[in-house]
């Protein structure tokens, strides 16, 4: 990568994932109205969170990070934001009541409206359409037409996330310290209209961190260039796919510094490869002397159809994935600081298992999620339980 960073500088690099607008003019111009736009968060909240980060670091407080997989325009709703709040706040209190720590919550909300897709294109009812890549690029509603990219899905994204974040601001208590958001960074025409320059710092207004995703984490890409200029936390997803010695890479150019408040590693190998793989990274960063906080996603390494095509987890799996972390990380001289997960407030059936016994024929009862399965409102609180007593 050149040395000279810029808003734009990651045009020059190749961009896995990113949709392609018909109308470059229109995009054009819904870019230009982002940017005129009022910041959504201020630098301060930004360094408030790198500021929580370092006590991550040196192992007094622990990561909670939960929200849906793909959050949509209508999720943002009094009531449904309302839902999303008291689910991570009561995990929070379950945690506590089993360990005595100090948790650092942050939401995949307020902003998480792109996704990466396996597949560009998908067929329904015979009909061939572009996959549903996010709220923020097209419409879930399969049909080709509103499948098409849509530049001012863009405005409507920005205004949610402002919405989002007032109620957010409103109703998170006081006493359960500060709700921070997340999203992936991954739709790089709308993080760029996002940064803003601010005294000698870039960042990016629309999330106190944004996360590197597993299908875009290479070192000499588009995204690893966006995000190493922008003074926002970086998480970065790590797949069974990875190389460690890339992901020392990627490390050292999102962090030069190797400050220790900078980079969240999100773990997400898999409940059967977990103990294979973690170890690698373990000793890949230990020897390169990087300053990270090892956090484990136990959803997306976990992810597999039934025989009828329906896209579900595990509880066991994702259960079984947190238990190995935990004690990898301990044999391996490291520590486990936090927990990514995929999760609806809501008594959805979406993930196998639990204490409800969810059963492949229950998923049909109330499946909701537009993109992967979540936890629902019963197997997340159990999961906090786990979580309590692994600590
Ligand atoms: C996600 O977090 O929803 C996601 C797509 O994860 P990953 O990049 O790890 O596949
Ligand atoms: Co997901």
């Amino acid at each position: 990568m050149s040395t000279i960073w810029q808003v734009d500088s990651w045009q020059q690099y190749h961009a896995e994932q990113q949709p392609h607008y018909r109308d470059q003019a229109q995009l054009d111009t819904a870019l230009h109205q982002l940017k005129q736009l009022p910041a959504l968060l201020s630098l301060t909240e930004i360094f408030h969170l790198r500021q929580q980060l370092r006590e991550v670091f040196t192992g007094q407080s622990f990561i909670l990070l939960g929200g849906d997989c793909a959050e949509r325009f209508h999720d943002c709703h009094a009531e449904r934001v309302n839902i999303r709040l008291q689910v991570i706040q009561q995990m929070a209190q379950r945690i506590r009541a089993h360990h005595d720590t100090t948790l650092l919550t942050i939401a995949r909300l307020a902003g998480q409206y792109a996704k990466p897709r396996t597949q560009e294109f998908e067929t329904i009812d015979g009909q061939r359409m572009h996959a549903f890549r996010g709220d923020n690029i097209n419409s879930f509603t399969p049909d080709p037409a509103q499948r098409e990219p849509d530049p001012q899905r863009l405005i409507r994204g920005y205004h949610c996330a402002a919405a989002t974040l007032r109620h957010v601001s409103a109703l998170w208590p006081a006493t359960h310290g500060k709700l921070f958001t997340a999203h992936e960074g991954l739709l790089l025409p709308y993080e760029q209209a996002l940064t803003q320059k601010h005294d000698t710092h870039w960042y990016n207004h629309g999330a106190h961190l944004l996360w590197l995703g597993n299908r875009t984490a290479h070192a000499k890409h588009a995204h690893v260039e966006y995000l190493r200029g922008i003074a926002n936390a970086i998480g970065i997803k790590i797949g069974h796919h990875a190389d460690p010695q890339e992901m020392v890479d990627i490390v050292r150019t999102l962090n030069p510094t190797n400050a220790d408040d900078r980079i969240v590693l999100i773990a997400r190998f898999g409940h059967n490869k977990v103990q294979e793989l973690l170890p690698r990274f373990i000793a890949a960063m230990h020897n390169a002397h990087l300053k990270v906080i090892w956090t484990v996603d136990p959803m997306h390494g976990n992810t597999f159809l039934t025989a009828d095509g329906v896209k579900t987890r595990d509880f066991q799996h994702i259960a079984s994935e947190v238990q190995h972390s935990f004690a990898l990380h301990r044999t391996h001289g490291s520590k486990l600081s936090g927990v990514h997960l995929e999760l609806s407030g809501d008594d959805v059936s979406e993930c196998l298992g639990g204490q409800a016994k969810i059963r492949i024929k229950d998923l049909s009862r109330n499946y909701q999620t537009a993109c992967d399965p979540r936890l629902n409102y019963q197997q997340s609180l159990e999961l906090a339980t786990l979580i309590g007593e692994l600590l």
